[in-house]
């Protein structure tokens, strides 16, 4: 494979730059032509491609976001779309892509395969919600930009002996609540995989305060709940002061994490090693510390499995004596 390509999709996540220079550089070395496609899919019916050169992705490995900019795009998922992408990846000679993003993005990445383009998925969004890998791009950095969001409301909230609620991203994944609320303590954790009651989280609260502890920090996956009306409710019931703190796109900005930097690095040169091998249809990810790459539809059927156990670990060391588990 002489000319393959690389783009962007769905949500950026810290670490997409770092998969991005690895994929132009490691495919320049190897003596391949590379281009990246601005915008994702819609750039690519768009047939925005630029020529790459290792100077290209000089300077970005330590940004957040994207160098090649993302996008969602409704058209590219039309038939119509998916011609389009097809004859100008043909009209150019591009002979494999790389794909960076979430399940929308891994979508794309199985329709092109399926008309004939081998495509490899790299997977990139702060969620972690795809099945088949432990960890995706951009997760550890959103864990640690939220961890230093608890750590600076506790020191106020604790002050001022009040509760604090806190929600973050995740879609319907509990990953980023359970993981950040884990690191920074927080007493209750409320995700989409664990239904809770209103009623066990004011349990909660009152025997914290029966022990002489009045300020908690609640951490809400958007999944969950909104903080907002826990706010409300719980303000209204208890009679005390509570605020609540909506993290929203600062998680999805800020220098990734060294961990986000070799992963997106350690993908981005694995994908163009599969495509080398002429392969495509894959996704990269990783498990129990390896790096692995599974066809991408057997990667879509998976389903995800929540961790309970670590769920109800969190749940004892914040030193509770009631638990959200059944
Ligand atoms: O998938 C990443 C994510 O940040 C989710 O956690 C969040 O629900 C969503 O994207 C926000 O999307 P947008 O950037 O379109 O508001």
């Amino acid at each position: 494979m002489r000319k393959i390509a690389v783009l962007t999709s769905g949500g950026d996540a810290p670490g997409m730059n770092a998969a991005i220079r690895a994929v132009v550089r490691y495919g320049i070395s190897e003596g391949m032509e590379v281009y990246g496609i601005e915008r994702g899919y819609a750039g690519l019916i768009e047939n925005v491609f630029l020529p790459m050169n290792m100077r290209s992705v000089a300077d970005i490995v330590q940004r957040g976001g994207t160098l090649l900019r993302t996008a969602r795009s409704n058209e590219f998922m039309t038939d119509a779309g998916q011609e389009l992408a097809v004859k100008f990846l043909h009209k150019r000679a591009i002979e494999g892509l790389i794909v960076i993003g979430g399940d929308g993005t891994f979508k794309g990445a199985e329709a092109l395969s399926k008309r004939g383009i081998p495509t490899i998925g790299i997977p990139g969004t702060i969620d972690n919600d795809l099945a088949y890998t432990d960890y995706t791009l951009g997760f550890d950095t959103a864990c640690n930009t939220v961890l230093d969001a608890i750590n600076k409301l506790r020191d106020t909230m604790s002050s001022h002996d009040r509760i604090c609620i806190i929600e973050v991203m995740g879609r319907n994944c509990g990953d980023i609540a359970l993981h950040a609320g884990l690191g920074g303590g927080a007493e209750i954790i409320l995700v989409p995989e664990v239904p809770t009651t209103y009623h066990e989280i004011l349990s909660r609260l009152n025997d914290d305060r029966s022990k002489g502890k009045f300020s908690s920090i609640i951490v809400v996956a958007e999944g969950a709940c909104k903080a907002q009306e826990l706010k409300d409710k719980i303000s209204t019931s208890l009679g005390v002061p509570v605020r609540a703190t909506v993290l929203g796109h600062l998680q999805r900005g800020g220098s990734p994490s060294a961990r986000d930097r070799y992963l997106g690095t350690c993908w981005g040169v694995q994908a163009v090693k599969l495509l080398k091998e002429g392969k495509g249809n894959k996704v990269v990810g990783i498990r129990d510390n390896r790096f692995i790459d599974l066809d991408i539809d057997k990667a879509a059927k998976l389903k995800r499995e929540f961790d309970y156990e670590l769920y109800e670990l969190a749940n004892v060391v914040s030193n509770s004596a009631i638990s959200f588990l059944r």
